[in-house]
C-alpha cells in the first residue's frame, strides 16, 4: 500500500509528521527536492536504507546521499570536515550540492556502499527539510527504477513505485530538474564527480579550480571513487541518440536523422529548443536552466507516446549545460552524432 500525500498547495506540518513516522518506523517515503525526486529511509538504519536498494534494483555498491536539514549534522556523518566544506556549503547550502568527506563509523555501511567516504547534502526545498527535521538525516536517491530517468514529477515516481513503497509525497514539478552536483574532498585536490544542478563555475569562484573526474564528459575510466559512474542511467525504453555540434548545424542535423529513420519506418520523437518536423516533438526551453528542469520528464513523455527512437539536441556545456549533457550522453549509451 503506498499513500500518495498531496502538498501541491505548500508545507503542511500535519502531513509532515505522518511522513516522519514513517520514515522514524524505518519505511520508505518518497518526496520532492529542488532537484528531483528522492527515495527516502532513515539514514542511519542499515535495514530500512537496505529497502531502498532492494525497491530501486540498485546495485549494493553504488552509495546514497545523506540528506540533513542542519550544517552541525555534518559531524554526526563526518570524521574532518576540510576548509573547502565549510565555505561550500556556507554559500550553497541548502542547494544542489552533495559533498563527499570522510565516513564515522556510525554510518552504516549499507549507506555509504561500502565505502570510507560518505556523500551529504543539504537540499533547498521546504518539504525535504521540514520532513528530515520531523525525522532525521535521510538517504535518498533519486526515485526511479536503477536505470530510468529521474523523476521530477509525483507522477513519474508513482509510476515506478506504486503499490512498492509506503509514501509519495506529491510538491509539483521539481525545479532545477537535474540531480545535485557531487564534489569529492577526499582527494588530493576537489574533483567533480557528477555534473549536477550547481554549476561547476560557482564552485571555482569560490574554492578554486576544480579537478573533473574524466568520466564527466566521456565513457568511463576508473571507476573506484564514484560507483554510480559504471551503471547504465537514465534510459528510456527507446533508443536515445544526442545530436551535437554548432547550434545551427544541429538543426539541420536532427532534421537529416528524422527522415533517415523515418525511412526505415520507425515512430520517431525529437526533444529540442526549436520546433522540429517528427511524430512526437517535446519542446526543451529556450534557456538552459529551462531545458535542465524538462530533460528527464522529455525522457519518460517520449516513451509514453510510444517511440521507438528519441532524438535530443545538445546543448553548450556551460553553466548547467555540462549537467544536461552529461545525462544526455548516458541516456543515449554515448550514441552521438556530429553535426
Ligand atoms: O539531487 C540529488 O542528488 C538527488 C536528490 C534526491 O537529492 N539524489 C540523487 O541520488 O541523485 P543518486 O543516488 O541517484 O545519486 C547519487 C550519486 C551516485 O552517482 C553515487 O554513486 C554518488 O552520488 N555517491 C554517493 N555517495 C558517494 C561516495 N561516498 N563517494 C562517491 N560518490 C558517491
Ligand atoms: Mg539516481
Amino acid at each position: 500500500m503506498t499513500i500518495v500525500i498531496n502538498m501541491r498547495d505548500g508545507l503542511d506540518e500535519m502531513k509532515i509528521s505522518v511522513a516522519a513516522k514513517l520514515i522514524l518506523d524505518g519505511k520508505l517515503v518518497a518526496f520532492p527536492t529542488e532537484t528531483v525526486y528522492g527515495l527516502g529511509a532513515d539514514a542511519l538504519n542499515g535495514e530500512a536504507v537496505k529497502r531502498i536498494f532492494e525497491a530501486k534494483g540498485r546495485p549494493a555498491d553504488n552509495p546514497l546521499i545523506i540528506h540533513i536539514a542542519d550544517f552541525s549534522d555534518l559531524k554526526i556523518l563526518a570524521r574532518e570536515i576540510p576548509k573547502e566544506a565549510k565555505l561550500l556549503a556556507e554559500k550553497f547550502w541548502p542547494g544542489p550540492l552533495t559533498m563527499v568527506l570522510p565516513r564515522r563509523e556510525e554510518v552504516p555501511h549499507v549507506t555509504t556502499g561500502g565505502l570510507d567516504t560518505v556523500a551529504v547534502r543539504m537540499p533547498a526545498h521546504p518539504i525535504a527539510l521540514a520532513l528530515i527535521r520531523a525525522s532525521t538525516m535521510i538517504a535518498a536517491p533519486s526515485a526511479n527504477i536503477s536505470g530510468k530517468p529521474s523523476p521530477t514529477l509525483a507522477e513519474h515516481v508513482v509510476d515506478d513505485f506504486y503499490g512498492r513503497i509506503e509514501a509519495i509525497i506529491d510538491g509539483g514539478e521539481t525545479k532545477v530538474g537535474v540531480e545535485s552536483t557531487v564534489l569529492d574532498l577526499t582527494s588530493e585536490r576537489p574533483t567533480l564527480l557528477r555534473p549536477g544542478g550547481l554549476p561547476l563555475e560557482d564552485i571555482e569562484r569560490v574554492i578554486g579550480e576544480v579537478e573533473i573526474h574524466p568520466a564527466v564528459r566521456g565513457k568511463l575510466v576508473n571507476v573506484a571513487k564514484a560507483p554510480g559512474m559504471k551503471y547504465k542511467h537514465y534510459s528510456p525504453n527507446a533508443q536515445v541518440v544526442v545530436v551535437e555540434g554548432p547550434r545551427e548545424r544541429v538543426r539541420a542535423g536532427i532534421a537529416e536523422l528524422v527522415e533517415q529513420y523515418h525511412s526505415k519506418g520507425l515512430h520517431v520523437g525529437v526533444m529540442a529548443t526549436e520546433e522540429t518536423e517528427a511524430d512526437e516533438f517535446f519542446y526543451l526551453g529556450n534557456t538552459t536552466e529551462e531545458v535542465a528542469r524538462n530533460i528527464f520528464r522529455a525522457l519518460r513523455e517520449l516513451d509514453k507516446r510510444g517511440v521507438d527512437v528519441i532524438i535530443a539536441e545538445g546543448i553548450e556545456e556551460r553553466g548547467l549545460g555540462l549537467a544536461v549533457m552529461n545525462r544526455l550522453r548516458k541516456a543515449a549509451g554515448y550514441r552521438i552524432v556530429r553535426a
